[in-house]
């Protein structure tokens, strides 16, 4: 498998990692809203339950918490992988979470009323990230579900993000095995490596639903 190759915006708020919550298991009343959601809009959610603390751990442990300044999570859902980010953050670097369900944004808000959460798209990261005074990123943890999304928003996501960061910032996402097995999942991993300096995929998470694994980049 390894190949190497808004509506309100607050200004940013630092989150002091005494402050931060440990993560903790996700309830089946957010798990059913998430499936919810997933019948409404497929397309958007492109998963029928949110990831499993496994999942979470290969996403946030591969980021380098110590020497991060600005932080930006894409897609949160009902916050499973935001619960580890927050408990890593530390302290005076920034941190938003970027996620277009108004609906899971409700949850999230529940969840978290102190997190900086911004109801938008990513693909409208640079407007964000000048209205919150960030003038690079240094890494961003994508939870978008690519390998449901057309070419077109891909790449828009994908350039936006890439402007976004600052040289050598880190890009983590996950996507599903089964997603391979599509042309959008393939496509997404051509994107990224023509993009970043280097991908490399990490091993197949099988205690997920369904299993899947993670990109790490580098810009
Ligand atoms: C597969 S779920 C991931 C949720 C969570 N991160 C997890 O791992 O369980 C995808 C999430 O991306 C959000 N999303 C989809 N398109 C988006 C976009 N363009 N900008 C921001 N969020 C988006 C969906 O609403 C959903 O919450």
């Amino acid at each position: 498998m390894r190949t190497t190759t808004a509506n309100t915006l607050s200004p940013p708020r630092p989150v002091s990692v005494e402050a931060a919550p440990a993560p903790k298991r996700e309830p089946k009343a957010k798990a059913l809203r998430f499936f919810r959601e997933f019948v409404r809009t497929p397309t958007s959610m492109g998963a029928i339950a949110p990831s499993g603390e496994p999942l979470c751990r290969a996403m946030v442990d591969w980021i380098e918490f110590d020497t991060a300044r600005s932080i930006v999570e894409y897609g949160p859902g009902t916050g499973v992988v935001t619960d580890f980010i927050l408990s890593r953050l530390r302290p005076g670097s920034v941190f938003f979470s970027i996620e277009r369900n108004p609906k899971l944004a409700a949850v999230l808000r529940r969840r978290h009323p102190g997190l900086n959460l911004v109801e938008d798209s990513a693909a409208n990261i640079n407007t964000i990230c000048r209205r919150h005074g960030v003038d690079g990123v240094d890494a961003v943890l994508s939870g978008l579900p690519w390998a449901s999304f057309p070419e077109s928003l891909q790449v828009e996501i994908l350039d936006a993000t890439f402007r976004a960061m600052k040289p050598r910032a880190q890009f983590v996402t996950f996507a599903y095995q089964l997603g391979m097995l599509t042309k959008a999942g393939r496509r997404f991993r051509k994107l990224i490596s023509s993009r970043f300096s280097e991908v490399t995929p990490s091993d197949i998470v099988w205690r997920n639903l369904p299993p899947a694994f993670v990109y790490r980049c580098r810009k």
